[in-house]
């Protein structure tokens, strides 16, 4: 059985990824609104990514006889001032959730619960890949600045992007 204090961080860290899948939802609605249908389509397949990420916890948590708890998801922004200022964003988002599965995993550590710490190994290498993505988008916008063509190539290439779910979230695709 898990502990309660494991199992309230991990309902907060599935609250959290359900709101990286709102925000990355949000972000590809305003994409496609600037008709920047690449960078729409890279966020709505991040958006089901990390519902995946959600999905793997809430399977974790039942697997170990714990209880989701699913609580209020903050509404994410709908509106961005540049196209370089959403994945500003989502660089910046994805460093603050790598800081959270971090905090969880030292909790893991401390309460000694080697299952919990096994699981998230997962995460603490995808949020390695997460960073590297997102903030090699980020710095390819800064380069690109206010050149249309370079943004249309860019934009052209973020079209190819496919889902790669989370490994075992059972209900993912
Ligand atoms: Fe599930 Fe992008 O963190």
């Amino acid at each position: 059985m898990i502990k309660e204090v494991i199992q309230n961080a991990i309902n907060t860290q599935i609250a959290r990824e359900i709101y990286s899948s709102n925000l990355y939802l949000s972000m590809a609605g305003f994409y496609t609104t600037k008709n920047l249908h690449g960078f729409a389509n890279w966020m709505r397949i991040q958006a089901e990514e990390e519902m995946t990420h959600a999905l793997k916890m809430f399977d974790y948590l039942l697997d170990r006889g714990g209880k989701p708890v699913l609580g209020a998801i903050a509404a994410p922004p709908s509106e961005w001032v540049s196209a370089v200022k959403v994945f500003e964003d989502a660089f910046h988002h994805e460093q603050l959730v790598t800081s959270w599965i971090h905090e969880l995993a030292d909790l893991a550590i401390a309460e000694r619960d080697h299952a919990t710490s096994s699981m998230l190994k997962w995460f603490i290498d995808e949020q390695v890949e997460e960073e590297a993505t997102t903030g090699e988008i980020y710095d390819r916008l800064c380069m690109i600045g206010d050149n249309p063509t370079a943004l249309f190539f860019l934009d052209n290439e973020l079209k190819s992007r496919k889902m790669a779910p989370a490994p075992d979230a059972k209900s993912a695709k």
